[in-house]
């Protein structure tokens, strides 16, 4: 098989990160805009711990207030990247720029109207549109009033918010992806789900239970949607990355087992439109109940994705027991340090051939078409002489592009496309910092926001633009 000719290559970026301008124009904030930069960030998700979330301190810096400027800069941006010869944009639309408090009957016509402009320009240069619709961020007045996604009530506040974009751009956009990495709201879920922890609760049952009304939204989203459009296509969004066993001892396989489908669930939610057997006995053991109506089942089964979009960093690793082993930050968690893979710039462990496992597990079990919408290397560069020699980013792009055209070449996966993450740099999620660079395209902007803002081009963005130009064949000279 060869790669598609509509094959999508493209960059993704996200609301939150990148826009800034977060009170401007009847936008409100949202739970991104109070996580500040600080190495609780990740963990601050009880409300009695420090920082308080809802209470921002004046010393604190609160990188998703300022972005990179995108707010202001989308067009020149866009222009940039066209050079590349991009053929598709992933972006996402911030709900509290459309819904400032979430509860609103009518949108935010000044919202409406700056995302009308980001079509505008993508149109100009023929770059397709992929839409999140909600990429880490919830109205700040529905974390405070509901606890987020914890509550029902979210999920029709969602669809209407769906729905009002569903409408305005259905011959605008034809591709969706309701929910950013759903699986993150294990791991990260304030800012996954804009979910706060009680001292003494089962957070865990929160924590899925929030899951549970994301699935529905996204289901009713695409009930919606394809009433509206019926040509739409609907993705799922998964952190993926296969867990390896440390060891070939069965313990540690089977513990590599439990762990992936962990990682899996909600997308084989999405996929198959059931719960999986598997998890009836994890919640036994966890003491979940998930509140969830046989109405509740009939959506799910009703209302399935039409493709499999997932991120892909790195691959994770794990063991049966707690052995003292070296562990690694990746993507949302820790994992084990995998002893076969080199250290390599950056902090997540780099193994490019995991994506081809990656992408071979998920069309094995899932049989749809698979969409690479998030790999990168987030690394810190340096800008010397108006350049940057990133070719530690090259290496890991060439060597990841390399892997997904032999999934698609010699094991027959259907791929619908890649998009780099974070194609210019913006700030880092789990870091905060614009130090984690991932970009094709340099942002001349400090951690704290100052900077001229200026863009350069590293020599990343010249590889990418000759990938792209020879359909991938540059990646094999
Ligand atoms: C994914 C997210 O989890 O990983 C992105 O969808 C994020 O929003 C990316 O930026 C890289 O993670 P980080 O923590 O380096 O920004």
């Amino acid at each position: 098989m060869k790669l598609a000719e509509n094959f999508l290559w493209g960059g993704a970026i996200s609301a939150a990160q990148t826009e800034g301008h977060y009170l401007e124009d009847g936008r409100q904030p949202s739970n991104y805009d109070q996580v500040p930069l600080n190495n609780q960030r990740l963990k601050a998700v009880y409300q009695d711990q420090v920082p308080n979330l809802m209470q921002p301190a004046k010393k604190e810096i609160y990188p998703g207030r300022f972005g990179i400027d995108f707010y202001k800069t989308y067009q020149a941006d866009i222009k940039t990247l066209s050079e590349l010869g991009i053929n598709s944009f992933r972006f996402s639309i911030s709900w509290s720029r459309i819904f400032p408090t979430g509860e609103e009957t009518e949108p935010n016509q000044a919202g409406l109207a700056y995302y009308d402009a980001i079509l505008d320009e993508l149109d100009k240069y023929g770059i397709e549109p992929i839409v999140t619709l909600s990429h880490f961020e919830i109205p700040l007045h529905l974390v405070k009033k509901y606890n987020g996604w914890a509550s029902r009530e979210v999920i029709a506040l969602f669809v209407r918010y769906a729905e009002c974009l569903m409408t305005r751009y259905q011959k605008r956009i034809k591709y969706w992806i309701p929910f950013n990495e759903m699986n993150m709201i294990l791991h990260i879920p304030f800012i996954g789900g804009g979910v706060q922890f009680t001292t003494g609760a089962n957070n865990l049952e929160t924590q899925y239970q929030a899951g549970h009304h994301q699935l529905l939204a996204n289901a009713l989203v695409i009930e919606a949607g394809k009433k509206i459009n019926p040509d739409f296509q609907f993705g799922t969004m998964l952190a993926a990355g296969k867990t390896y066993a440390y060891t070939a001892d069965p313990k540690d396989v089977f513990a590599a087992v439990k762990s992936d489908r962990e990682n899996l669930l909600f997308a084989d939610v999405q996929v198959f439109g059931a719960y999986p057997n598997y998890i009836a006995h994890f919640f036994e053991e966890k003491q979940i109940h998930l509140d969830m109506t046989d109405d509740d089942q009939a959506i799910l089964k009703a209302n399935t994705v039409d493709f499999v979009s997932f991120s892909y960093y790195s691959s994770a690793c794990t063991s049966a027991e707690d052995k003292d082993l070296e562990t690694v930050a990746t993507n949302g968690f820790t994992t084990l340090r995998n002893p076969y893979l080199p250290k390599s710039k950056g902090v997540w462990q780099n193994d490019p051939l995991g994506l081809r496992i990656t992408l071979n597990q998920l069309y094995d079990r899932y049989r749809l078409p698979l969409f690479i919408v998030e790999n990168g290397l987030g690394t810190e560069d340096e800008l010397d002489n108006d350049q940057v020699h990133d070719t530690y980013r090259i290496d890991y792009l060439r060597e990841h592009i390399k892997n997904l055209i032999l999934a698609v070449q010699e094991d027959g996966v259907p791929l619908m496309g890649y998009l780099m993450w974070g194609i210019i740099d913006l700030t880092s999620v789990s870091e905060g910092k614009i130090a984690k660079r991932y970009g094709v395209l340099y942002v001349d902007q400090d951690n704290d926001g100052g900077g001229s803002h200026r863009r350069y081009k590293k020599d990343s963005f010249y590889f990418y633009q000759k990938v792209i130009n020879s359909q991938g064949a540059s990646v094999f000279e």
